[in-house]
């Protein structure tokens, strides 16, 4: 097993290994002591480990209501947000209680947010069962729900008290959500470390899935410790991310996060490959390394398609908008430009090019 520990507003430690599900009614008992706790997941989750978690949490001595909704980026809605508040209120957690989300980054972004929220705010503990869940969401404390206008629209920060990565649990996940967890794993090597990109090509995740997961909680812990607010280099944890939310806003979610993230670091390098800014090669070993994982580098939306859902990024500040640009495999910096640049910019990336959109068709 590997311990990442995490010195935020809260501190934390990210345990990644085997058997933590059965393990977690121990090791949240003795770490937080709460009398009860609001098991949150989704219809699949928690049909798959819900009943592992509630018994190691009941024989452990904590009451455990559980909560459920259906499955999706289209539950991540203030609707199902309030479902979960309400649920809490019926099952009278308290402010010594807490939250348990266990489940991919839908669950563990809506669950922290009530746990943000609830009485002004609760304790709540991650357990990711998504392999992007594991590298990214579940860990930095940034919590959401999705508005009509845009992704991740309301929410706050708030750092959860423990997380417990179960890498058991990626067996059951379907490949193509494998591969967005491996899409925002090569984001990581893209912003911080040609080393570790090289080591993606060398070997595949798969056989090296504690050590990748660590590698990647590390980097971003680097990131969150010195700008947990993110007013400043948290920002790079972006890369790919400003085209890559509006392919999924755009697609009504048929695109999935990993998906539209991996179109958009493709794009967003090729267009500064385009001005000059990298050099060829860092585009063809980012798509060479993203097909491997079989995710897709192109889409067929338009510029005119994104650029609404583009300028509604939280990455847009007045009248210009900051992008995360690579210099080369393991470099980035940030440009901010004005926001009548994208439509070139997104031109410049070959956006629209492609024959298909994504996952629509
Ligand atoms: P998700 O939670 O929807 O999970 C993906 C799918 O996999 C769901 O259908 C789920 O039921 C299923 N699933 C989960 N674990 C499984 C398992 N072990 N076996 C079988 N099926 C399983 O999505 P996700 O990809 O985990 O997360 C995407 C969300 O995370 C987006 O909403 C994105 O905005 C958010 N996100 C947040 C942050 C952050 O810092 N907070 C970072 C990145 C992404
Ligand atoms: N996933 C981006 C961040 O946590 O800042």
């Amino acid at each position: 097993m590997k311990a990442v520990h995490i010195d935020a507003s809260r501190s934390y430690d990210v345990l990644i290994g085997g058997g933590l599900l059965s393990e977690a009614g121990a090791r949240v008992r003795d770490l937080l002591h709460p009398a009860a706790c609001m098991l949150a997941a989704d219809d699949r989750v928690f049909a798959l480990y819900g009943g592992k978690v509630r018994s190691s949490l009941e024989s452990a001595g904590i009451r455990t209501e559980v909560w459920t909704f259906p499955h999706g980026e289209a539950s991540k809605t203030l609707a199902t947000y309030g479902e979960l508040l309400e649920a809490m209120c019926a099952a009278r957690i308290t402010r010594t209680d807490l939250v348990v989300a266990l489940g991919g980054g839908v669950t563990g972004d809506m669950a922290g947010f009530a746990a943000a929220t609830y009485q002004r705010g609760i304790r709540f503990v991650q357990i990711p069962t998504t392999l992007l869940a594991m590298v990214d969401s579940s860990v930095g404390g940034k919590t959401a729900v999705d508005l009509t206008h845009g992704k991740n629209m309301a929410g706050a920060f708030c750092q959860p008290s423990l997380v417990l990565c179960d890498i058991e649990t990626l067996s059951t996940l379907p490949p193509e959500e494998y591969a967005c967890g491996c899409a925002e794993i090569i984001k990581y090597a893209m912003i911080s470390s040609a080393g570790f990109f090289d080591s993606l090509e060398r070997t595949p995740i798969s056989e090296q899935t504690e050590e990748v997961i660590a590698r990647c909680v590390e980097i971003k812990r680097d990131y969150v410790m010195k700008d947990e607010f993110d007013t400043g280099e948290r920002i790079f944890l972006n890369f790919g991310h400003t085209f890559g939310h509006a392919i999924e806003s755009a697609s009504g979610f048929a695109v999935l996060h990993g998906e539209g993230v991996a179109m958009g670091m493709a794009a967003i390098t090729r267009a500064a490959v385009r001005r000059g800014i990298c050099p060829p090669e860092t585009a063809e070993r980012l798509c060479a390394l993203l097909e491997k994982y079989h995710l897709p580098t192109e889409t067929g939306y338009s510029a005119e398609e994104l650029v609404s859902a583009a300028l509604s990024d939280k990455k847009a500040q007045g009248e210009t908008i900051r992008l995360v640009l690579p210099r080369r495999i393991g470099e980035c910096f940030v440009e901010r430009i004005r926001k009548e640049e994208i439509p070139d910019w997104m031109a410049d990336g070959g956006i629209g090019k492609a024959e298909g959109k994504g996952r629509t068709e």
